[in-house]
């Protein structure tokens, strides 16, 4: 079976690590950035920007691949699925009306709110921002503020953490148009991540991300530093009940797409908030998280390759999805300065890694050395039966890197759990 990988992150290193545990499975690889993790499972490269349609599709077809497996989110808006689908490739990944989930904030409020799926938080969407300003100041509590479309993570400002009212106020009008508001939600984020084939839903172990780019969560907001996960699937500040909850709105959603006449079929990524009144929806994303896919598919025992076919046929069931009962730290190396002003182009050396996973990001090569890029540098998963042993294979593993790179030591320790779990306590008495 050959396999067609779209991406370059460490999220499709992950994607290929575990195609690859399947023998008979052959990957072939569009990258725009060199990731040597991926090219060293791979039969072949194109490098080329994932949103060259018409290159990634000559080459799908030159190479004769059985499907895809689209992991950014940018050539799904740019409609990849669509076009590899036309051509008798069949995806993991919805097509460009199915990925408006993830493309167009505004796209999902408004199905949310038309089909009744509970986990909706107020919102408004503003064509003009001058209109969003006058909202702003007329009302009472603290908003979230975002761009409509695609922002890479990184273009949400939190009224009260981030921004006051006049800073709020600033920040809509540098975004110009196309804003959501949206009421702020307080609690503890959690991921929850899904195999989707149109009808079906399958879910993944709930993980932890970590936004900011410094310990203690301060800084800004990055594309992730790092996850967590515990060996049975759930976190300790997240009930049953509430997972139970998470799960409903993730299966409403499918629901709603099928029923809407776009059914969604790929990963399903829930970014919820568990708050005071059960989980709201922050996002969801048409696609595995990145760092989130290096934890589950780190911990998948079943084979990735059996799953996408079930998938491909709309006939997925629970049975063809096992994960390993361990828990996964997962810590991304970034260039000193990321996300502002990254170090680039900086020589880095890998040390002893010990028993972690290493999976390569946003690296590049000069005069033999690996260096650093722009985004995210590399990440180490360390995989184990507690959360602190887990924790100790990952920062050991971190720490043995040299150069002008840093991560946040503090993922995955007891200290960040114990704060998360005291957190929650505090919001629901
Ligand atoms: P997003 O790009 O939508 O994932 O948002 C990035 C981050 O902003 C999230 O991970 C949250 O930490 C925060 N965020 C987004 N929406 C809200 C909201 N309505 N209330 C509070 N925080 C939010
Ligand atoms: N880790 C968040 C994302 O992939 O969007």
């Amino acid at each position: 079976m050959k396999v067609l990988v779209v991406g370059g992150g460490g999220r499709e290193h992950a994607i290929a690590r575990a195609l690859s545990r399947n023998s008979d499975v052959k990957i072939f690889s569009v990258m725009a950035n060199p990731n040597p993790g991926i090219a060293g499972l791979a039969e072949k490269v194109l490098h080329e920007s994932e949103t060259n349609l018409g290159k990634v599709l000559g080459f799908a077809l030159e190479n004769r691949v059985d499907s895809a497996i689209i992991g950014p989110e940018a050539p799904l808006e740019a409609g990849i699925v669509d076009l590899l689908e036309e051509a008798g490739i069949p995806c993991v990944g919805p097509r460009r009306a199915a990925a408006r989930l993830e493309t167009s904030k505004a796209f999902c409020r408004s199905l949310m709110a038309r089909h009744g799926i509970a986990g909706c938080p107020k919102y408004r969407v503003f064509g003009d921002a001058e209109e969003a300003v006058e909202f702003i100041r007329e009302y009472d509590g603290d908003l979230a503020i975002k761009p409509v479309g695609l922002s890479g993570g990184k273009g949400v400002r939190i009224m009260g953490e981030h921004l006051d009212q006049a800073g709020a106020a600033e920040y809509v009008r540098h975004l110009g148009k196309d804003i959501i508001l949206e009421e702020r939600l307080i609690g503890e984020e959690f991921t929850l991540q899904a195999f989707v084939d149109g009808s079906h839903l399958v879910p993944m172990p709930l993980v932890q991300d970590h936004k900011r780019a410094y310990p203690g969560d301060t800084g800004p907001n990055t594309g992730g530093m790092g996850s967590y996960s515990l060996p049975d699937h759930m976190l300790p500040f997240v009930s049953r009940e509430t997972y139970e909850k998470a799960l409903q709105i993730m299966r409403g959603v499918v629901n709603a797409m099928k029923v809407e006449g776009v059914p969604y079929k790929g990963i399903l990524y829930g970014q919820f908030m568990n708050t005071r009144t059960g989980p709201q929806v922050i996002e969801f994303n048409a696609r595995f998280g990145d760092p989130e896919a290096m934890n589950v598919l780190s911990l998948l025992e079943s084979d990735l390759a059996g799953i996408v076919t079930r998938l491909i046929e709309g006939k997925l069931s629970s049975a063809d999805v096992r994960f390993a009962p361990l828990a996964t730290v997962c810590k991304y190396l970034v260039p000193e300065g990321y996300p502002e002003s990254p170090k680039e182009g900086e020589p880095l050396e890998i040390g002893d890694y010990g028993d972690a996973i290493l999976y390569y990001a946003n690296v590049t090569r000069k005069g033999g050395h690996l260096c650093t890029a722009s985004s995210r540098t590399l990440a180490f998963v360390g995989m184990a039966g507690t959360l602190e042993e887990a924790e100790r294979i990952a920062e050991t593993a971190a720490s043995s890197v040299k150069g002008t790179v840093r991560h946040r030591s503090d993922i995955g320790t007891a200290d960040l759990l114990r704060q998360r779990i005291a957190h929650m306590k505090e919001i629901t008495t």
